[in-house]
């Protein structure tokens, strides 16, 4: 079975940059052995944020998601590695903090904060579709 190096993307969102756990979450990127191509800090503004998360646009999330992502800096992050977009997604956790298993970004660092299940410390791409459409988004 082929194991093609991918890229993707990975934002530490602004409750993770201001909680300092920018550091601890790289850790875990390279401790599974991804290595970094690019990062910035990025106070990003809201056309930037619906292109983001255009397909979630109309959703009844969508509006608080992106006041929250508009808060405060965001830590952007090119990686690189054999089957990356599906490990960061392993490594983050499922979307939910409060049920996001241990051992996972989420899990392990995300508080429960009831409805705001936007601060959930971190995005990844999805799939290969979405990766290449962020990382031109992000970095182009
Ligand atoms: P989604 O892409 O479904 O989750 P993920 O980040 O795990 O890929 O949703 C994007 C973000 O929107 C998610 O990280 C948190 C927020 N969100 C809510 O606030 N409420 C919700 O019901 C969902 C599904 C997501
Ligand atoms: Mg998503």
């Amino acid at each position: 079975m082929s194991t093609p190096v991918q890229e993707t993307l990975v934002l530490v969102k602004p409750d993770g940059v201001a909680r300092n756990l920018s550091g601890e979450i790289l850790r875990r990127i390279e401790q599974k052995g991804y290595s970094l191509v690019d990062i910035k800090l990025v106070q990003a503004d809201r056309s930037l944020l619906a292109e983001h998360y255009a397909e979630h646009a109309g959703k009844p999330f969508f509006e608080p998601l992106v006041e929250f992502m508009e808060s405060g800096p965001i830590l952007a992050i090119r990686i690189a590695g054999e089957r990356v977009i599906e490990g960061f997604r392993s490594l983050a956790g499922t979307t939910d903090p409060t049920t996001a298993a241990p051992g996972t970004i989420r899990g392990d660092l995300g508080r429960d904060w009831g409805s705001k299940v936007q601060q959930n410390l971190v995005h990844g791409s999805d799939s290969p579709e979405s990766a290449s459409r962020e990382l031109a988004l992000w970095f182009d």
